[in-house]
């Protein structure tokens, strides 16, 4: 059993889509942890190399623009913020340009060593929900819980083009499946930290649950790791 006032720390890690980061979202409100989505960074990477008109699988320009890049994540009222230099980019990472450029430079060494001072840095002091695709593995091996939150490629697939069209994001079910396999393809056969099953964690399979049911699933985990009241 855990001392109840060290900081708690879950890791969920899965595939795109697999419904992490709404979960994540839900379940650090209701449990008061603080939610670090970490997709994020790797976005605003991606999305910086854009901006400058580079290439995003040009592992030499990624590299020589990292220096130049200040990321900074800040939590604000209505959760995470990332800013680039004074940008705030959220509203500008989830193009499904972003999102491709996101995995081409995540297979990089050179930027994943950059965002993990980053992603530990938040963890230190206070009970956090982090999710990712090697945060059980590299992040936070040592994770009070690791989750491997998955789905099949085609619920994944439809829960993504679900949330695009209602942005109006011009695209169809088949570019996003097709896009999600390339994606999923890539993030689980990079030479570094690829998406894998941490060991020790819980996999659960949200293919036919409700966001609402696997949160709870997650929940009733995190739960047994504290003590119950009466027993303090
Ligand atoms: O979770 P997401 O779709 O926002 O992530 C965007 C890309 O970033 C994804 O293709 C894989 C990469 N990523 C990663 O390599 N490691 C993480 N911890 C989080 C995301």
């Amino acid at each position: 059993m855990k001392d109840k006032k060290r900081p708690l720390s879950v890791a969920i890690d899965g595939p795109s889509g697999a419904g992490k980061s709404t979960i994540a979202r839900m379940l650090a409100r209701e449990l008061g942890f603080l939610y670090v989505d970490t997709g994020a960074l790797y976005r605003t990477i991606g999305y910086a190399v854009l901006q400058g008109g580079g290439d995003p699988a040009d592992q030499a320009a990624v590299e020589a623009l990292l220096p130049t890049l200040s990321i900074r994540l800040a939590q604000q009222e209505d959760g995470q913020h990332v800013f680039l230099g004074g940008e705030d980019v959220n509203g500008k990472i989830r193009t499904p340009e972003v999102s491709m450029a996101a995995s081409r430079v995540s297979a990089f060494p050179a930027v994943r060593a950059f965002l993990l001072d980053i992603q530990r840095d938040t963890a230190k002091s206070i009970s956090i929900i982090m999710d990712g695709r090697d945060i059980g593995t590299v992040v936070l091996p040592d994770a009070d819980l690791k989750v491997f939150l998955t789905a099949s490629a085609e619920v994944r697939a439809r829960r993504r083009f679900d949330e695009l069209a209602e942005k109006g994001t011009a695209v169809t079910y088949d570019e996003v499946l097709k896009d999600m396999t390339q994606r999923d393809y890539d993030d689980s056969h990079r030479d570094i930290a690829p998406l894998r099953e941490a060991e020790g964690a819980v996999r659960v399979d949200s293919s036919d649950l409700t966001l609402e049911q696997s949160a709870a699933v997650i929940r009733r985990l995190v739960e047994s790791l504290q003590p119950p009241a009466d027993q303090t």
